[in-house]
């Protein structure tokens, strides 16, 4: 009991340090302006929170509600300050002076002055609770400081794959609590697909009793030869959990983006109702599409992963369903915009449909992408004229993009580039780039099953924080068409929440950095040693998952050299590492590193230096080895 008070107060007494000594102050994204000033502000019981506005009252209770979890104590709170009375304000004065969603934080001995309305104002607080040290003695003794902050772009999103697997509302809500703690601002979720429909549309009930349900799931990498569980899995939203979810992400100033993925990745909504297809009468397993068990008769909705041929069909009835399910999507969700998907939309199916053929020939299009193109047009027009814009995956350029259509560049930065040139608002998520989280952190074997290696190569969050969403070639006057930036979680191989988290974080504060951080106050030395371990520790006691970063200063691969010094830093506060040099995998039992060492080695031989980090509550890093070697002759160069 002793031992576990000692290392509390170990840990506790670690956050504390990083916060205080870092320039920025523990705050990720980092602020644009940060100036530490002489004196500090004692934060005890005696201070009164003065908070003047009524719209405001909510910022003040949040503040409040973690005053009480961090330092044991609730403030008094009053409407006016009374002089010289010690007290944290919080006021609307002066914001209509501060750029959208900024505000500012001036911390003195006597007062802490927040300057903010609206997200600003919640972005402010979010911005104090970091920066808050641990509390000693019942007082939590503050740095004074000036903070001047407010974000790079206006668009700031991460998006959720709620199709291959099902996540219900509960962890979404956690999901947007992680994202407003850090400043992002937009939820995508990608509410259909080919293997699950997950939103409830009143006028077509099929869709959910039939859409939302699958026979199995693959096994295993696809295409892979494990076959499907023959598990059902099934699960949607109702019309009330929607709702719900998008008033509570309201509440934290985030905007809810739904998607309806048209022409493409439409098989659960033909499995509902097959005269969506081209072919309504086809079996949706056909040739090597076929999964290896289960019924094979008949409109499915797909088990394994990939992209069908079996899209909508381009006719009346098709808008009329799509219409009919836009005019419910759009009393569900006040966002501004409407994702219409228009990705990975094979031709196939079109080319060999007469209906199409014909279609093409009475329109006078080119081909069937400009069949796509007028698909997509069309339902553009639709929520255009209900005052909705729409937002599409980059192939909504091909055959002719949409008038006032956003571009989601997600096959590279070319469309996004394509798009700005034209002068469409583009929001950057390319998967090259490291904004496809559900891709691996590292090429360890110790990594879980997910999708990267087969496709676009891995996500960290150091390949994330060193990409920059404004592309260097577009024309100073198109750079401005770059409205945000995304990071993208396709599920796949995600079957939990905990995996979610696994693979989101950290990389989703990488995402914040770059999405709210201004280009200048990029810095990924200070990120990954100062501020990055202090919030891992905090996630680390709040039971979430994350991947654990391997010691900073080692490098996988191979060193040259006689003598080595092995210096390391802990990625989380408060985590331990561990090591070998004789070949065993680093365990608890292994050599716990406390201070830089040297490592000799012999002519002609070499040294594996492996290591594992564990954090207080138990998770692990991968093992990451590094080869010491002098002039061994069985050491492989990649
Ligand atoms: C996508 O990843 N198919 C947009």
């Amino acid at each position: 009991m002793k031992k576990l008070y000692f290392l509390l107060l170990i840990s506790a007494f670690s956050l504390t340090v990083f916060a205080q000594s870092d320039e920025n102050m523990g705050i990720i994204p980092v602020p644009a302006s940060i100036k530490k000033n002489s004196g500090q502000f004692v934060l005890d019981k005696t201070v009164v929170l003065v908070s003047a506005e009524a719209t405001n009252a909510k910022n003040a209770d949040l503040l409040n509600a973690f005053i009480v979890s961090k330092g044991g104590f609730a403030l008094r709170t009053e409407k006016a300050l009374t002089k010289g009375q010690k007290a944290i304000v919080l006021t609307a004065v002066g914001a209509d002076e501060l750029p959208a969603e900024g505000y500012s934080i001036n911390i003195s001995t006597n007062e802490i002055k927040v300057v903010g309305k609206d997200a600003g104002l919640f972005y402010a607080i979010q911005s104090l609770m970091q920066l808050m040290p641990e509390k000693k003695n019942d007082k939590i003794t503050i740095q004074a400081a000036t903070i001047k902050d407010y974000p790079r772009f206006g668009y700031r999103g991460l998006h959720l794959d709620v199709a291959r697997h099902f996540y219900p509302s509960s962890f979404v809500k956690k999901y947007i609590d992680r994202m407003a703690a850090y400043k992002l601002n937009t939820f995508h979720w990608h509410l259909t697909d080919d293997q699950g429909w997950r939103i409830e549309i009143k006028k077509y009930p099929k869709l959910t009793t039939i859409g939302a349900s699958r026979n199995g799931t693959i096994v295993g990498n696809y295409p892979g030869t494990g076959g499907t569980d023959e598990v059902p899995y099934k699960g949607h939203y109702t019309q009330e959990e929607i709702k719900e979810v998008v008033a509570y992400a309201a509440s934290k100033y985030i905007t809810v983006v739904p998607e309806i993925e048209m022409p493409g990745h439409a098989s659960a909504a033909i499995a509902a109702y097959p005269e969506l297809s081209c072919f309504p009468e086809r079996d949706t397993w056909v040739g090597e599409n076929a999964p290896w068990s289960g019924t094979r008769k008949g409109k499915q909705v797909q088990q394994t992963w990939g992209v069908f041929d079996d899209v909508f069909v381009p006719s009346e009835n098709t808008f009329k369903f799509l219409e009919g399910v836009l005019d419910e999507v759009i009393t569900l969700f006040p966002s501004k915009y409407i994702h219409i998907g228009g990705d990975e939309c094979p031709k196939a199916y079109w080319k060999e449909s007469a209906f199409c053929q014909q279609l093409i020939k009475d329109l006078n299009l080119k081909d069937e992408h400009g069949l796509q193109s007028y698909f997509i047009q069309r339902m553009e027009k639709y929520l255009n004229a209900k005052g909705k814009s729409i937002i599409g995956w980059d192939e909504i350029l091909e055959g002719g993009l949409a008038p006032n259509a956003t571009v989601m560049s997600w096959r590279g930065v070319d469309g996004g580039i394509e798009a700005a040139k034209l002068n469409h608002d583009v929001i950057m998520t390319p998967g090259s780039m490291g904004l496809y989280f559900d891709h691996k952190s590292s090429a360890s074997p110790d990594e879980p099953l997910t999708i990267s290696g087969l496709q676009s190569g891995f996500s960290n969050y150091t390949k994330v924080y060193n990409y920059d969403p404004v592309p260097s070639v577009l024309p100073a006057e198109q750079k401005k068409f770059v409205r945000g930036v995304q990071g993208n979680v396709w599920t796949e191989y995600i079957e939990s929440a905990e995996k979610v988290e696994y693979m989101i974080l950290p990389k989703m504060l990488a995402l914040s950095e770059i999405a709210w951080g201004q280009l200048d106050r990029k810095n990924l030395t200070n990120f990954t040693e100062e501020r990055l371990p202090l919030h891992l520790a905090k996630l680390d006691g709040a039971g979430t998952n994350y991947w654990v970063p391997t010691p900073i200063g080692q490098t996988a691969g191979i060193l040259n050299g006689k003598e080595h010094t092995i210096s390391l830093k802990t990625p989380v506060a408060g985590a331990k590492i561990y090591y070998t040099l004789d070949n065993y995998r680093p365990t608890e039992t292994g050599a716990l590193y406390t201070t830089p060492f040297k490592v000799n080695v012999p002519e002609g031989k070499k040294k594996i230096l492996k290591t594992v980090v564990i954090t207080p509550s138990g998770k692990r890093s991968v093992v990451l080895e590094t080869v010491l070697n002098n002039g061994a002759t069985d050491v492989k160069t990649k």
